[in-house]
């Protein structure tokens, strides 16, 4: 009894972290402009903050995993983004000190997550597009928050090719039906793999 306590205690310490991807695109599947968002919603960018923030267990934080160009889109007195441990992932040697650290590929990111796993709840992948697209192709991938904004906006930057595996689920945690500011409308989707 107690060795297999303890070999369930060891074998989930080890578990590799499920990532969730939060992302908002337009109808034409854009997510960005000129290193920046195309538009302006306060109340999406609130729940983007609520969804990677919230923890319920009050002695962890979520990880939000990002690409380098999301990380220098930030605007600087928001960055790190507060209250979550901010990784970077990027090729280059690049330190950016007690504010992110970074990692040179999702798997490396995995393994650096699982090994401080007793700080951390959720794993949230914040963009851009290759990494989302990389994120939804890895053994790890849990989950995609996408927020669909029903207009269309000027973008230079896309969310990638949704997998056809991926089915519709619902989270009693995200608003239910269409939201509405500025008389933009929008609606929380959130995706499994079948
Ligand atoms: N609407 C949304 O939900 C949303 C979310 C996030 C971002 N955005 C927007 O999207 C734009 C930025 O996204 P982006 O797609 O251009 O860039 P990005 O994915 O944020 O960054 C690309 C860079 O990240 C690094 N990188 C990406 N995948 C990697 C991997 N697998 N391994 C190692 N390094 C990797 C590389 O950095 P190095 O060049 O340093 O090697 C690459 O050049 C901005 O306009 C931003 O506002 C929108």
């Amino acid at each position: 009894m107690y060795t297999r306590l303890l070999h369930r205690f060891y074998s989930s310490a080890n578990m590799p972290p499920k990532l969730e991807l939060i992302a908002a695109a337009c109808e034409n599947m854009g997510i960005g402009i000129n290193g920046d968002l195309p538009w302006r919603l306060k109340t999406e960018m609130a729940f983007f903050t609520r969804m990677t923030s919230d923890t319920k267990d009050a002695n962890k934080k979520n990880v939000v995993l990002m690409g380098r160009r999301t990380w220098d889109c930030i605007p600087d007195k928001y960055r790190p983004l507060k209250g979550r441990i901010n990784m970077v992932l990027t090729s280059q040697s690049l330190d950016y000190g007690d504010k992110a650290i970074t990692c040179k590929s999702i798997p490396h990111a995995v393994e650096v997550i699982t090994r401080m796993q007793d700080q951390v709840e959720r794993v949230w992948v914040i963009g851009g597009s290759s990494v989302y697209e990389a994120a939804m192709k890895s053994p790890h991938f849990g989950r995609l928050y996408l927020t669909r904004i029903k207009k269309k906006f000027e973008c230079d930057t896309f969310f990638p090719a949704i997998p056809s595996d991926f089915v519709l689920i619902e989270d009693p945690t995200v608003p239910q039906g269409i939201q509405e500011e500025k008389e933009i409308e929008f609606i929380y989707e959130v995706y499994e793999r079948r």
